[in-house]
């Protein structure tokens, strides 16, 4: 995630578009979104490797037919993202979740090519249900005990002690390696290119035995292909070097990596408070519609404005829940905040509106498309009926 980074007033201009909308709204701004993109073109077009769209990290339809060009398919945590990525996105669908529920698996058929599984017990459980469908590729998720996550500590790490993420290293004798297809491993979380070719060289290096054994292997998401800084002339090498070195086809499933830095959460602010420092109350609150700002937790940043003291009007920002955690972050801006002022949150498309919530009945944003012309479009707006909806 990215920390507080002041902005200046000339890109502030550039903004204009977010004075007059409708908020709290999410802005997916499509040049970001295939500047994004045409790195993970570059990617396949070097290595021959295919790219998914890991749907848990951003699913937005309407973005799909963009998305559709550059990349393979979507993959997905279980029978409703699968049938998301069959339904609207279409090309390859990918599945794997820790646990398939009664039934899910035979449903999975019909929606994904790909199904992944936890352990070899879940394999031999399924087979008789696989092998009615012989065009599903099988996979297993191993896991590599390959820490690189970079934020979040144990808990955005899939290989911390105990995971139940993938098996184990003394589980893969019992797979039943002649009806696997693909060896899965997730172990990054916003890795860079080191985290990203070391993994690769891992695997390599104490699972070659098993990867002679199938014809895939999926590098799982985490690759933060997006990220300033991150060399893909790194990953390319180290993929290149994969495939020479066991004939083997490589699939990557990034889905922050894909939409880092390719949108907004617009609010406004809709109050001011002082109880010894200022506080402005905005439209936005990060217990429902930003929740990795607490779960992470981490302080996103603003157009335009800067650390506390930085500039001359310091600001906690929070939203409008009972909850007394629902804090954003404390900022500074040039100029003092008054109701109706807009604050742009960056980098706000990964995990933010697919997990955001309704709590103390607070009003969903809309989601909305910057286009490369900087027109504006809404493309769904939420009200009462979407939280009456969930609450039965
Ligand atoms: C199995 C799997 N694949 C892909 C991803 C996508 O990871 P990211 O959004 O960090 O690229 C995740 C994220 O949790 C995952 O669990």
């Amino acid at each position: 995630m990215a920390g507080l980074t002041d902005t200046s007033a000339l890109q502030l201009q550039s903004f204009g578009w977010a004075r007059d909308i409708a908020t709290p709204a999410y802005v997916l701004d499509v040049a970001a979104l295939k500047r994004n993109l045409s790195r993970a073109a570059e990617i396949k077009r070097e290595t021959g490797c295919k790219i998914l769209l890991a749907t848990k990290a951003f699913a937005l339809p309407a973005a799909f037919p963009i998305m559709r060009e550059m990349l393979d398919g979507t993959t997905a945590s279980g029978e409703y993202e699968a049938r998301l990525g069959h339904d609207e996105f279409g090309k390859e669908v990918h599945v794997y979740s820790p646990a398939y529920a009664p039934g899910e698996v035979e449903r999975l058929t019909r929606l994904a090519q790909h199904i992944y599984f936890n352990a070899p017990e879940q394999i031999e459980k399924n087979l008789p249900t696989l092998k009615a469908h012989p065009s599903v590729k099988i996979g297993i998720r191993i896991n590599p005990g390959y820490s690189n996550a970079t934020l979040g500590g144990a808990l955005y790490d899939p290989c911390a002690p105990y995971s139940r993420f993938g098996a184990t290293p003394e589980m893969l004798h019992r797979v039943p390696w002649k009806h696997i297809d693909i060896l899965h491993t997730h172990a990054l979380c916003e890795s860079d290119d080191a985290g990203s070719a070391g993994l690769i060289e891992h695997v390599a290096r104490h699972f070659g035995d098993y990867v002679r054994r199938v014809k895939a292997v999926n590098f799982g998401g985490g690759h933060f292909i997006n990220k300033p800084g991150y060399d893909i002339q790194n990953l390319i090498a180290a993929i290149k070097t994969f495939r020479q070195t066991f004939e083997v086809d490589v699939i990557l499933e990034p889905g922050a990596g894909l939409v880092v830095d390719a949108g907004y959460l617009v609010a406004s602010v809709l109050d001011l408070h002082h109880n010894e420092k200022d506080i402005a109350i905005l439209d936005a609150s990060a217990s429902t519609h930003m929740p990795d700002v607490l779960e992470v937790p981490y302080t996103p940043s603003i157009v335009g404005a800067g650390t506390p003291g930085e500039k001359p009007h310091t600001y906690i920002l929070g939203g409008k829940t009972c909850m007394t955690g629902d804090i954003i972050g404390e900022y500074s801006f040039d100029q003092p905040l008054k109701p109706g002022d807009r604050v742009i949150f960056t980098d706000m498309m990964q995990y933010s509106f697919v997990k955001n919530n309704t709590f103390n009945g607070v009003p969903l944003p809309d989601l909305g498309i910057l286009n490369e012309d900087h027109a504006y479009k809404v493309i769904r707006s939420f009200g009462y009926e979407d939280f009456r909806h969930r609450l039965g």
